[in-house]
């Protein structure tokens, strides 16, 4: 088994392993709607087996970045069908990877009248760009009350469904990076004294319950989440990370998940060990794998796919290269989040 093995991942039959990681890109225009350019992107990059979309919010008050894209407006599902046709025209599969930000967000790339809201009113320490006035500090949040957490979890699901009607073939939960799922789980974001937060079966909640109603959309074939457990991004800390994540895998076993996308990391927890063992369905590994790297990773039998993310910025054609081992570009740093089509849509395939 190689990288250009096919794959049956849950409902998706992927024509290789090669799966193009989410990536924030900054290219919506200010109402959260894909743009054009957008579907060019992907487009381009249709011959991975299967592309994870940049985080799209599931909700208004989801975003938190300049010019990210929803999915919750009508105008947001037909852009996004624009996307998901140009890559199936082009023989790809598309995943929306749905992503609430909740403390991490300046009120600034919000629309008006909506919330930043999170488990607990404790603001993350940190800045955000933003296009009216640089960088900015982010926003101390309002604490969800309990009778407003299922409103925010049926926006997943409602999310989910219109991500379906876009085209999309599957969603993925986006549970790492000190976004709200994530600052659900760790000890230090959740101080909440209900049955939502303190002990490790209560943190999880959210996130087991967030995957219950994007399940209940379509079943569990297009459905999967990502995880980085002990992943210190935009400020969380959880006290024991390993419990935390022994028990949500645990809980989100018998949901019987498309796929768990593992970002590994050099923390207190092994976090492929970790999923080896906890989970029973296709693992999809991730960050710095190079070509060699991924081809033993596979080859060893334990896991399904690895996910690349700055290899597919500058290398549309990246299955293509590495069938023909021909190197990899280089990408410019300075155009990953600007508008428009400059480092963006316009990095060449080669030509043989
Ligand atoms: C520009 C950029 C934007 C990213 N945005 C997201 C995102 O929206 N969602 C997410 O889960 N990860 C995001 N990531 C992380 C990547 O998915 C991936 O984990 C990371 O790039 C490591 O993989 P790599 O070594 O193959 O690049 C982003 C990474 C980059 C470079």
């Amino acid at each position: 088994m190689d990288l250009f093995t096919p794959l049956q991942l849950g409902s998706l039959a992927l024509k290789n392993r090669i799966v193009m990681a989410p990536m924030t890109r900054s290219r919506a225009d200010d109402e959260g709607v894909p743009t054009d350019i957008m579907a060019d992107y992907y487009r381009q990059r249709a011959s991975a087996g299967m592309i994870v979309s940049e985080g799209i919010a599931p909700s208004a008050d989801g975003l938190g970045y300049c010019r990210t894209p929803g999915l919750y407006a009508a105008a947001q599902v037909a852009a996004w069908r624009g996307v998901t046709e140009s890559v199936h025209g082009a023989g790809g599969l598309m995943v929306a990877q749905l992503m609430h930000v909740g403390r991490v967000a300046c009120s600034s790339n919000k629309p008006k009248g909506s919330r930043t809201v999170a488990p607990s009113p404790i603001a993350a320490r940190g800045q955000v760009y933003t296009d009216a006035a640089g960088m900015c500090t982010l926003d101390t949040p309002e604490a969800l009350r309990f009778d407003e957490i299922p409103g925010v979890l049926d926006d997943y699901r409602q999310a989910t469904a219109n991500a379906f009607e876009a085209g999309f073939d599957a969603v993925e939960l986006h549970c790492t990076s000190g976004y709200l799922p994530a600052q659900f789980l760790s000890s230090s974001t959740n101080q909440r004294t209900d049955q939502y937060g303190g002990c490790p079966g209560n943190r999880v909640r959210f996130v087991v319950e967030a995957l219950a109603g994007m399940i209940s959309v379509d079943g569990p074939g297009r459905v999967g989440m990502r995880i980085c457990p002990d992943n210190p991004f935009n400020d969380l800390y959880d006290e024991d990370p390993q419990e935390t994540f022994e028990c949500l895998l645990a809980e989100v076993k018998d949901l019987n998940l498309a796929y768990l996308h593992v970002i590994r990391f050099p923390g207190r927890v092994d976090n492929i060990e970790l999923a080896q063992r906890n989970f029973r369905h296709c693992l999809i590994v991730n960050e710095s794998y190079d070509f060699q790297e991924a081809q033993a990773v596979l080859a060893s039998g334990d896991v399904a796919a690895v996910s690349f993310g700055r290899a597919f910025i500058s290398n549309p054609d990246l299955v293509k290269r590495w069938r023909k081992s021909v190197g990899l570009s280089d990408f410019d740093p300075n155009t990953l989040y600007t508008p428009g089509a400059k480092g963006y849509s316009d990095y060449p395939s080669f030509t043989d």
